[in-house]
């Protein structure tokens, strides 16, 4: 049994079941889909937007576990509002069982919570490059989706967490200072890992349409300096925008994941779909 003092009943550590009279979850015959959920600039909606596709990916019947990547500042804790005294810290060192480690969140899912203010991840160390691999290749034959909450930047823990993704998530606002982030990640994607499917979430957009202009904005500086020479280029698919909403800072101030308090909202129906998108 895990020390989770707050989380909620069920058994910690089990991939969920399908909801009575769900999808019965599908058989995830090469392990889960793994996606890493990454930004370039900081404080863009990365953890809100994972907790809440995580939940609603969960309601479609699939097995889903949020990896909170930010290792060393972890917050998706704070906005589930969960407490655990084990994290990935003590299953790193050995202390903890991995079983123990993973507990179950408000929205249906799993959490692997990583501990905060753990100096020894703010670079990436052959021993931790080792223990997150061993970390995923054991959680991916249990679920159908590991969505990776990275941390912000082009930091080498940041791309090493990405490379073992399946495919990656950016998540980007309208402001320029986020685009160019983006950017600079995509291209620093490009240039030294694998192709993979590379999609687009827009947050806190202001007007409909907006993430589309901002997709063609991104694809086309992609298209410029990136995909120029690149054998298989770069082609953002664009999973959805998410306005930008005060419910959103009052839910997430709450603790509360948008898709169980407010789940009506254009926001969180914004999420779903881009959920939807990435069942495809
Ligand atoms: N669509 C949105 N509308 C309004 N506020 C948002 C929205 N998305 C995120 N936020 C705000 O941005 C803050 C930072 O979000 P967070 O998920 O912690 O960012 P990151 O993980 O990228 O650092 C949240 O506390 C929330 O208040
Ligand atoms: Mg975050």
């Amino acid at each position: 049994m895990s020390d989770a003092a707050q989380a909620p009943a069920g058994p910690p550590g089990q991939p969920q079941k399908a909801p009575p009279g769900g999808t019965p979850p599908k058989a995830a015959p090469g392990g889960a889909r793994i996606t890493a959920v990454t930004s370039g600039k900081g404080g863009v909606g990365k953890t809100f937007v994972t907790a809440n596709l995580a939940a609603a990916l969960a309601r479609r019947g699939e097995r889903v576990l949020v990896l909170d990547a930010d290792l060393g500042l972890a917050n998706l804790d704070v906005v589930l509002n969960l407490y655990s005294r084990v994290t990935l810290h003590d299953v790193f060192t050995g202390r903890t069982p991995l079983e123990d480690a993973i507990l179950p969140a408000p929205g249906g899912f799993s959490v692997l919570l990583a501990g905060s203010g753990l100096i020894e991840y703010s670079r990436m160390t052959p021993e931790v490059r080792d223990k997150l691999l061993e970390v995923i290749t054991k959680v991916r034959p249990r679920y159908d989706h590991v969505l990776l909450d990275t941390g912000a930047g082009i930091s080498d823990v940041v791309l090493f967490t990405i490379s073992l993704a399946d495919e990656v998530l950016i998540v980007a606002t309208p402001e320029p200072t986020s685009l160019a982030d983006a950017y600079a990640t995509v291209k620093v994607l490009a240039a030294t890992q694998a192709a993979r499917p590379m999609r687009l979430l827009v947050n806190q957009t202001e007007r409909m349409g907006e993430g589309r202009t901002v997709r063609a904005q991104l694809q086309q500086v992609v298209d410029r300096f990136v995909n120029a020479g690149l054998p298989r280029p770069v082609k953002l698919d664009h999973i959805g925008d998410v306005p930008q909403d005060k419910a959103v800072r009052e839910t997430v101030q709450r603790r509360l994941l948008l898709l169980e308090s407010l789940p009506g909202c254009a926001a969180a129906q914004a999420l779903v779909a881009a959920a939807n998108k990435l069942l495809d």
